[in-house]
């Protein structure tokens, strides 16, 4: 997707470095960031200079590169495997993308792993693209029906951000919306800001915004009295993981939207790459649902008008916080989910229909 006009990927390799687009500067700053080293992929990982589930997947097989790189040694792969995959524990896709790149690795000559492991990152960023483009095709379908039926614009609320900076090109849940919007549907889209981050406001709106879509940032809590009055037609969220039951674990705040549209009739589509899917668990209690830092509630970040990014406190040093970064969305209160190879039903019949 384009950024001042300018076609870009999220992740890219270069001359030996990977390089990726550092999110925590968005949307004041546009940097491009070199990783150089194992080390560098897993603290961009950890503190979100790239985020979103597939991209996160992406970095970390491009972080195995690096660490090949670096050392040929296959204790020290082994390690950063195992030091990737700790370093965000919902998002599946990153255990998938490490656990798929050490299998292909897995009795590789030194000679030819270098070339064997950079071949495997490509295809994981190229098929994740692929896929989003087609879950775009996909959903396309759904916003087209809303438009025929209603003749006017589409209002559709979205949450955190599932859009192209969380995979490497056009998003999960913004696929549909960026095939829309190319098509000529008019489109609106309800950003929630998603604190304590605010991916919505700083991400969601802002490639919204260079892709010339009209959308409008509201609080977390407003979506429930934007249904009630009949302004949203749809909700479309991404996922960082979906049980084989259907269950839906994505950014903290789904839940209960998914609860509002339920209540207002409003369907609820949830966008996935397969390589979102856990077919490993049964139960999503067992999901490990990230805690992170309490600073990303206690403070806020933004610009002054001498254009300096600043970080305020919000409330009392000595107030207790808890910052879950996740939450699950049952299968009951998803219309459907929306995949690159077709939109099924939130339960093991249909994804099997799917996928197996
Ligand atoms: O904490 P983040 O910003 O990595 O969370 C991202 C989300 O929750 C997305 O909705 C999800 O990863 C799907 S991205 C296509």
């Amino acid at each position: 997707m384009k950024i001042d006009g300018k076609s870009y990927k999220t992740i890219w390799f270069e001359n030996n470095l990977v390089k990726i687009i550092d999110q925590t500067k968005l949307p004041h700053q546009f940097v491009i960031k070199d990783l150089k080293t194992i080390k560098d992929s897993i603290n961009a990982i950890k503190t979100m200079e790239v985020r979103g589930a597939p991209l996160i997947g992406a970095t970390a097989a491009y972080g195995l590169v690096l660490s090949i790189i670096e050392n040929n040694d296959l204790s020290f792969l082994k390690k950063s495997s195992e030091e990737l995959i700790a370093s965000r524990p919902t998002a599946i896709n990153l255990k998938w993308a490490v656990d798929r790149m050490m299998k292909k690795l897995n009795g590789i000559n030194e000679k030819d792993i270098l070339k064997i492991a950079l071949d495997e990152a490509k295809a994981i960023k190229d098929e994740d693209e692929g896929f989003c483009k087609n879950i775009g095709l996909n959903g396309l379908k759904i916003i087209e029906e809303i438009s025929n039926k209603k003749k006017g614009t589409v209002n559709i609320l979205t949450h955190c951000n599932a859009g192209w900076l969380a995979t490497i090109d056009w998003g999960t849940a913004t696929s549909p919306i960026y095939h829309a919007h190319q098509k000529g549907i008019k489109v609106h889209v309800w950003v929630d800001e998603t604190r304590p981050r605010n991916q919505g406001a700083n991400l969601t709106s802002y490639e919204l915004n260079e892709e010339g879509i009209s959308n409008t940032v509201i609080t977390d809590n407003a979506g429930g009295i934007l249904m009630q009055r009949g302004q949203v037609d749809i909700c479309i969220v991404g996922t960082d993981r979906t049980l084989s039951n259907g269950d839906v674990c994505n950014k903290i705040g789904t839940y209960l939207k998914a609860l509002s549209a339920k209540d207002n009739n409003v369907p609820f589509y949830v966008a996935l790459p397969s390589s979102t899917i856990d077919w490993s668990i049964k139960d999503h209690k067992q999901i490990p649902i990230e805690e992170r830092n309490s600073e990303e509630l206690s403070h806020v970040e933004g610009i002054d008008e001498n254009n300096e990014i600043k970080k305020v406190r919000i409330y009392p040093q000595k107030s207790k916080s808890l910052n879950l970064a996740f939450d699950v969305t049952p299968a009951k209160l998803v219309t459907g989910l929306i995949t690159e190879k077709g939109i099924c039903e939130a339960s093991e019949k249909g994804l099997k229909g799917l996928f197996k």
